[in-house]
């Protein structure tokens, strides 16, 4: 059975929780959201009781199979870009694998920031997105496609 983990707790969560009902050979184990509201009420609504305010804390003391990252690419209030700096933490903590919601990224550094982390994993990691916008002109042209 693996362990999951979900990070944030807002409305899209509620879908990837919802997609356990169907997984037989993997349930999810903690969640972490820096609201403690939303983490209380996200978790008593699926019944997971460890809890976490703190990701490193979280990553340290579960040691998921597989993270969720369930965030828009940028903190709602602050614009502060969350894709990398998560991806990094999760890959620092080596955790094996990572489900990132959409968009992944919505700047081409953003892509190249991610690139270059996936490059940097030891077992060489894939970054494979499913993305609408792959065959867009500027897509194309970001990644040297011709
Ligand atoms: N809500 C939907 O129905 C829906 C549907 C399809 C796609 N999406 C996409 O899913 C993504 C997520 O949307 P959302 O509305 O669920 O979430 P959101 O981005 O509004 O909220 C993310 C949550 O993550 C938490 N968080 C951020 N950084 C954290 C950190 N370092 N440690 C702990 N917690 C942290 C925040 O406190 C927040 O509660 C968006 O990109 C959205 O476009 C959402």
């Amino acid at each position: 059975m693996f362990k999951s983990a979900i990070l944030g707790c807002r409305g899209r969560a509620r879908g990837h929780a919802r997609a356990y009902e169907h997984v037989k050979r993997g349930k999810i184990a903690a969640i972490c959201d820096l609201n403690e509201e939303l983490l209380n009420s996200f978790g008593e609504e699926f019944g997971i009781q460890k809890r976490y305010t703190d990701i490193h804390e979280m990553l340290d003391k579960e040691r998921p199979d597989l993270l969720h990252i369930v965030t828009a690419p940028l903190m709602r209030d602050t614009l502060e870009p969350l894709r990398y700096p998560l991806l990094d933490i999760a890959s620092e903590h080596e955790v094996p694998g990572a489900i990132v919601e959409k968009p992944v990224a919505v700047k081409a550094e953003d892509w190249r920031d991610l690139l270059a982390l996936s490059k940097r994993q030891p077992d060489g990691a894939c970054l494979e997105y499913p993305d609408e916008r792959r065959s867009a002109p500027d897509a194309r042209e970001h990644r040297g496609d011709s």
